[in-house]
């Protein structure tokens, strides 16, 4: 997990480029890594472990190859189990021809993007990858060009975040049966931002897979509460499947965020939008009331 830094939105909204698609930097296909011109912090340099989860499907091995490939050349980590990868895998495949685009939000180095990137051909979707760093976008760019050139075609790079592409993007298209992936900001605040903006293009969209719905920050100020969040905008009754890594005991605070898992909780859920409502936002609310920035 990346820990939101506060102000990162508000950073990111000075950004000429900000809320509008950005173009790939060709110079990065001079670097053997990247991140020599990059120049990415990377906390950790964690690799999600596909071994558990190889030789079940042929489409995933082949994506995972491609992937595993990059881990001798270029610097990056992947924040999320490989249970869960694999997870998301079995969700794209069980939704082929019912979707038509995948649209992530907050990609860092493309760990869930590059699977994504890999399943797009084969599943037949577009993909639209959405982050508030541009250096992350086009880290994550350069990983899929590398691995899958074959689905750059259907790849566009939105620089900014959920609100601001719902409003740019989504609700000036005829686009529909989207599914989104949420693994941006985790503060309590910026998650009901963001899930609240789909109210407004529920009609257009499939559903959500959200990560990190077991994070918890020892740092009371950084409110990460995505699980509550989730419940507080589809409420209690929430009809959903959980994904990825679910672990016996709580982990210990990690890293400057102070972040860690809490026991007995999925890494992620998917909510398909057909057997859920939206609690929250109310009716007489407007996108713009929703856009503003934590
Ligand atoms: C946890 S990382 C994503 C990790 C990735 N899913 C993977 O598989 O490795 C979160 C990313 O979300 C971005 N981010 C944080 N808040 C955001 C927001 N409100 N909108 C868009 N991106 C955001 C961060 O810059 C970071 O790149």
């Amino acid at each position: 997990m990346y820990t939101l830094k506060h102000g990162l939105i508000r950073e990111g909204r000075k950004h000429p480029e900000w809320g509008k698609f950005i173009s790939p930097d060709k110079e990065l296909e001079n670097y053997s890594d990247p991140n020599e011109k990059l120049n990415v912090y990377i906390p950790s340099g964690n690799k999600a472990d596909f071994t558990p989860f190889l030789k079940i499907n042929p489409v995933f091995d082949s994506v995972v190859a491609k992937i595993l490939e990059q881990r001798k050349i270029m610097t990056y980590e992947e924040q999320c189990s490989g249970k869960y990868y694999f997870n998301c895998f079995e969700i794209l495949q069980s939704l082929r021809g019912k979707i038509n685009r995948v649209a992530e939000v907050g990609t860092y180095l493309g760990g869930a993007s590059c699977i994504f990137a890999g399943c797009s051909t084969h599943f037949e979707f577009e993909l639209d990858l959405i982050e508030a760093k541009k250096e992350f976008l086009l880290f994550t760019y350069e990983r899929i060009r590398r691995a899958f050139p074959e689905a750059t075609a259907m790849i566009r790079l939105f620089l900014g975040d959920l609100p601001t592409y719902v409003k740019n993007v989504v609700m000036k298209e005829t686009q529909s049966n989207i599914l989104f992936h949420h693994d941006a900001g985790h503060n309590f605040n910026q998650v009901v931002n963001d899930l609240a903006s789909l109210y407004f293009i529920k009609d257009k969209t499939h559903g959500l897979i959200i990560q990190d719905t077991h994070l918890r920050s020892a740092k009371i100020q950084n409110y990460i509460f995505v699980d509550a969040a989730v419940f507080a905008v589809f409420g209690f009754d929430l009809a959903f499947i959980e994904i990825g890594a679910k672990f016996a005991n709580s982990t210990e605070p990690a890293y400057a965020g102070k972040s860690y898992f809490i026991n007995n909780q999925a890494e992620g859920f998917y909510i398909p939008f057909e057997h859920n409502t939206f609690k929250y936002p109310h009716h007489s609310m407007t996108l713009n009331e929703i856009d503003t920035v934590v």
